[in-house]
C-alpha cells in the first residue's frame, strides 16, 4: 500500500488530500463546513471528501495504507472521538469509526496542532531535530510536541493544549471554553479582533473599522498606517504569547519551536516581539537554546499534518 489520505478538519472547511509516502500530494480538495450543520451532514462532508480524491487520483481504496484526521480538540485519540469543540458540532462524537466502516481504510484522529507537529518534523522547520514543539496562532491557539523524535500526547491524547494555560488570572478576557485569562483569550486572532471591537465600543481613536467582522490581518493594517490602538492591541496580543512562550521553554527545554497560524504570518514584528517577552520570562541560556524559527508548510501545514499522522501511524503499528 503507498499511499496516505490526510483530512483537516477546520472550522469553516474541511481539505483532504491524498499522498504518496514521500508526503507529495496527488489529489486535495476543499470543502465547506460548519457547526451549524450538524454531525451527520459533517460526517458526510467528510465522506464525500475522501471520496473525492479517491475518484480523482483512480485509486482504489485497497491501495490506502491509512487515514489521518486532524481535528481540534479536546479529543479522545484512542477512542477516536471529538469530545466537544466551539466550531465543530461534534459532542462526544466517534469520527473514526464510521470512516473505517464505509471505505475499510485504518483511521487515525488526532489533534490538529499535534497533527501540525508531525507534518512541521516531517516535512518542515523541524526536519532533523530532537525535541519540537509546535505553536499555532490563529482563530485559536493549539499546540504539539515531538519529544526525543515521538509525538507526545499525554495521558488522554490533549497534551500541549497550550491555548488554554492561565496567564493572566483575574482576567476580564473570556475564551471560547469558558474559561477567562487563558492564552487563546488574550492571543489568538479572536482576541486581536475582539480588542479592536472594545477599542471602538470605548470611543478611542483609532481608524480601526467595520470591527464586526475585522481580523488581525486588518489590525496589522492600521498598525503599519500609524494607528496606535492597533500598536498597542498588537503588542499585548504578542506580549501574552512571549509569556506562554516562556512557559513552555522553561517546562518542556526544546530545541525548537515552530509556530505556525494565520496571526504568525504578520512576521517579524510578531516574531521580534514574542522573542523579546520570552527571553524576559525564561532562563537567558534555555531561551538562546531554543530556535524559534516560523512554519514551513503555511496553508498546507493542516492537511500535511494530517498526511503525516497516517504516515507515521500507520508505519508504527
Ligand atoms: C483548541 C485546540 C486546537 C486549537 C487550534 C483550540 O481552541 O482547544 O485543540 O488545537 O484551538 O485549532
Ligand atoms: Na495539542
Amino acid at each position: 500500500k503507498k499511499y496516505v489520505i490526510g483530512v483537516d478538519l477546520g472550522g469553516t472547511k474541511i481539505t483532504t488530500a491524498i499522498s504518496d509516502l514521500t508526503g507529495k500530494i496527488i489529489e486535495k480538495t476543499t470543502l465547506a463546513t460548519g457547526s451549524h450543520l450538524g454531525e451527520e451532514v459533517v460526517m458526510e462532508r467528510i465522506f464525500e471528501s475522501i471520496s473525492m480524491v479517491l475518484e480523482a487520483s483512480q485509486l482504489n481504496v485497497d491501495e490506502v495504507r491509512a487515514i489521518g484526521i486532524g481535528s481540534p480538540g479536546p479529543l479522545d485519540s484512542e477512542k477516536g472521538t471529538i469530545i466537544t469543540t466551539p466550531n465543530l458540532p461534534f459532542k462526544n462524537y466517534n469520527v473514526v469509526k464510521p470512516i473505517e466502516r464505509k471505505f475499510g481504510i485504518k483511521t487515525y484522529l488526532d489533534n490538529d496542532a499535534n497533527a501540525a507537529a508531525i507534518g512541521e518534523y516531517t516535512f518542515g522547520a523541524g526536519k532533523g531535530t530532537k525535541h519540537m514543539l509546535y505553536v499555532t496562532v490563529s482563530t485559536g491557539v493549539g499546540g504539539g510536541a515531538v519529544l526525543n523524535g515521538r509525538p507526545y500526547r499525554g495521558n488522554t491524547s490533549n497534551a500541549l493544549e497550550v491555548g488554554h494555560m492561565t496567564i493572566e488570572p483575574f482576567s476580564r478576557h473570556q475564551c471560547n471554553c469558558g474559561k477567562f485569562g487563558d492564552l487563546e483569550a488574550l492571543a489568538s486572532g479572536t482576541a486581536i479582533a475582539k480588542r479592536a471591537k472594545e477599542a471602538v465600543q470605548e470611543g478611542r481613536e483609532t481608524s480601526l473599522k467595520n470591527v464586526d467582522t475585522i481580523t488581525s490581518y486588518e489590525v496589522h493594517q492600521a498598525y503599519l498606517e500609524g494607528d496606535v490602538v492597533a500598536m498597542e492591541i498588537l503588542e499585548n496580543a504578542f506580549m501574552y504569547m512571549g509569556i506562554g512562550l516562556a512557559n513552555l521553554i522553561v517546562n518542556f527545554d526544546p530545541e525548537v519551536i515552530v509556530i505556525g497560524g494565520g496571526v504568525s504570518k504578520i512576521g517579524d514584528l510578531f516574531f521580534d516581539k514574542i522573542k523579546e517577552e520570552a527571553r524576559k520570562r525564561s532562563f537567558d541560556f534555555m531561551f538562546d537554546a531554543t530556535r524559534i524559527l516560523p512554519a514551513e508548510l503555511g496553508q498546507e501545514a493542516g492537511v500535511v499534518g494530517a498526511l503525516a499522522l497516517a504516515l507515521i501511524e500507520s508505519e508504527e503499528k
